[in-house]
């Protein structure tokens, strides 16, 4: 009988766990065989076990047709006791491919986006991502950001090729890389908390406004008021991003304050640990390099209103980038993410890449709590003077 089988790729080692680890199939299987297989794997807590290991899991089964890589998902999301995460406050783009496939963001291919664990920053967020390739057909060339930096600014990384990567960082190297380099910051993070400040149009020609489906417009309908519009989107709000918001009485904008705790802890079996769970990465980065998806995040801070410093902000973005797996597609292929222990990207490319995406939730899950083992640093300082 046709079982997975290690496939080496060449992954990064975390506290003497592979990152991520990758499979393939033992030998031919039909597709029947192969949706056997994940259904036994997964009732048997495989999948979950694996994923709680190593943070993420590639699975290399060969076919790239969106309607068997959603049947695969969905046995093994089942299979593992999961229920899909219903998207509410998306500020990408999406296309529904099938009922549980979405298109990943779908902004311009050249544009970078850097880390961020999914929905992170508000009150509701998955448990699982799956990735999944049904093309792959990009053009290899050099770099592409340069002296110029990702995305036409000035960055001093020039990165791995650009065809289309998905890098991945797990939260407890970056966690613990920061706790090296700057345990000022870890502390204060935790103490204080993090604030972010989201707005989301009334009005876009690019289905990213607050009426989108995957905003809060699931249950709007054509020819609502803006009033009704707004009372059907306010519970969303409020439920699944944050209670604290309002609406632009001159644009009818919406404008969202999000207090989240960016470093949690996570509970391993017998283990707890640190992880950083935020999307610093990828919001610090759209506001300093005046380019990231959509635009949306207009501030970042502690939650008392202090401002975090943008040495420390720098710190957090290039050692996100400095920790990255970028995985390499091939078609077919699906990539399972533990969004509580690890973050995703993506690297620019030119040509056809299609992944798509299927976000899942663990019912009855526990509070994912803030990282509370602060430790005083009498007399330390993160920071040279001058940065301070
Ligand atoms: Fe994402």
């Amino acid at each position: 009988m046709v079982d997975l089988k290690i496939v080496p790729i060449t992954p990064r080692r975390i506290h003497n766990h592979t990152f991520p680890v990758a499979y393939h199939l033992s030998g031919p299987a039909s597709q029947s065989d192969v949706e056997q297989l994940l259904k036994a794997k997964s009732e048997e807590g495989f999948f979950n076990s694996v994923l709680k290991e190593h943070g993420a899991i590639v699975l290399r089964l060969g076919n790239p047709d969106p309607a068997v890589l959603s049947t695969y998902i969905k046995i093994i999301g089942k299979g593992s006791g999961d229920s899909p995460f219903q998207q509410i406050g998306s500020t990408a783009q999406r296309t529904q491919i099938t009922d549980i496939l979405t298109n990943a963001n779908e902004s311009s291919p050249e544009l970078e986006i850097f880390q961020h664990n999914e929905f992170s920053r508000f009150n509701r967020y998955p448990t699982k991502l799956y990735f999944a390739c049904s093309k792959y057909e990009v053009t290899k060339s050099d770099g592409g950001e340069g002296k110029d930096g990702p995305n036409g600014a000035d960055h001093p990384h020039s990165s791995v090729q650009t065809i289309g990567q998905t890098p991945l960082v797990h939260g407890r190297e970056l966690f613990d890389a920061l706790q090296q380099k700057v345990p000022l910051l870890i502390t204060e993070l935790s103490k204080r908390g993090l604030y972010m400040e989201q707005v989301w149009k009334y009005e876009t020609d690019d289905h990213t406004g607050w009426t989108d489906k995957y905003s809060f417009g699931r249950d709007i309908l054509e020819g609502d008021s803006l009033e009704q519009k707004k009372k059907k989107a306010e519970p969303l709000i409020a439920e699944y991003v944050s209670k604290d918001f309002h609406w632009d009485p001159s644009t009818n904008d919406l404008i969202v304050g999000e207090h989240t705790q960016p470093l949690r802890t996570y509970e391993n079996e017998s283990e707890s640990y640190g992880v950083s769970f935020n999307s610093i990465p990828t919001f610090y980065a759209g506001m300093k390099y005046k380019k990231n998806s959509y635009g949306k995040t207009r501030s970042i801070s502690y939650d008392d209103g202090g401002e975090i410093s943008e040495y420390y902000l720098d710190t957090i973005l290039e050692t996100s980038r400095e920790l990255e797996y970028n995985h390499e597609w091939e078609e077919g292929d699906i990539v399972i993410v533990d969004n509580y222990q690890v973050s995703h990207g993506r690297k620019p490319w030119k040509g056809v890449k299609k992944v798509l995406v299927s976000m899942w939730d663990k019912p009855s899950k526990a509070k994912f709590e803030g990282w509370t083992k602060v430790v005083q640093y009498l007399g330390m300082r993160d920071a040279p003077l001058d940065v301070c």
